[in-house]
């Protein structure tokens, strides 16, 4: 447990269990005993990490326990390219998952990369609220799934960015301050992502180690660790780290 935020820390051998472990909070998370209809929400991420899971969540067994046909999906960030980009977010989620499993296509939200930043933060912004309108809990997610980038950016939350203090808009056109991937992003803010019930941090390998000990053992510091920005209100944050990340 951390003293600034009701956090647990799961430490595995490698990514691949790590994948097993996310999958198990996943399907646990969503198997929740809900009223039939009952909207549940998913929030992903891209980047490498989250790979292996995505590919469990579309086998056997997991594929038959998720309720596909009341799950929304949703991205945590999108780079600002098209959906059928290579360095899309939503195309790495539905050539791993959507694709293969029997998910409602009106239940995938993805973010409009192929627009220009600001109005496609602006065009999910209204999404999300059409959605709160009709009485989903789009501000409390059942689960996100968070990488970790080795500055410690998490979705396109970038350390110094005035978009960790954004308490208002729930969607925000960023520049990324990421060397090898597009600039422009459209990222989900600290005001839903704190509504979530389960955030799920997913770090594998050595190279996050320094992002990770920030992260976790640093003083607080929401403005430049950006981990620290979320809270969330009444949920938890669960960290699944192999052992190279943690160190
Ligand atoms: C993205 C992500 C981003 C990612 C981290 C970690 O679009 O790049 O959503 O926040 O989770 O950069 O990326 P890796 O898993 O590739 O290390």
């Amino acid at each position: 447990m951390l003293g600034w935020v009701k956090a647990a820390i799961h430490v595995e051998p490698d990514g691949a269990a790590v994948a097993v472990r996310a999958l198990q909070l996943v399907v646990e998370t969503l198997a929740v005993d809900r009223p039939t209809g009952d909207p549940l929400s998913i929030v992903l991420s891209g980047g490498s990490t989250p790979r292996p899971l995505y590919r469990l969540m579309a086998q056997e067994p997991a594929r038959s326990r998720i309720p596909w046909s009341r799950l929304h999906v949703f991205w945590a960030d999108e780079r600002a390219v098209p959906p059928t980009d290579e360095q899309s977010n939503y195309r790495l989620a539905a050539e791993l998952l959507l694709e293969h499993v029997p998910i409602p296509p009106q239940n995938i939200h993805r973010m409009q990369g192929e627009l220009e930043p600001q109005q496609a933060a602006q065009a999910y912004q209204k999404l999300l609220a059409s959605l709160a309108a009709a009485g989903n809990r789009w501000l409390q997610p059942d689960i996100v799934i968070l990488g970790l980038g080795e500055d410690g950016h998490v979705a396109s939350l970038f350390p110094g960015s005035p978009a960790l203090a954004e308490s208002e808009r729930a969607v925000l056109a960023v520049q990324a301050t990421y060397q090898d991937r597009p600039a422009g992003r459209i990222t989900l803010t600290p005001a839903v992502l704190n509504g979530a019930h389960r955030i799920l941090f997913l770090v594998t390998g050595k190279a996050k180690r320094p992002a990770v000990r920030r992260a976790l053992n640093g003083p607080l510091d929401p403005l430049h660790v950006p981990a620290h920005a979320l809270q969330p209100r009444h949920g938890e944050v669960i960290w699944l780290l192999d052992k190279a990340a943690a160190g």
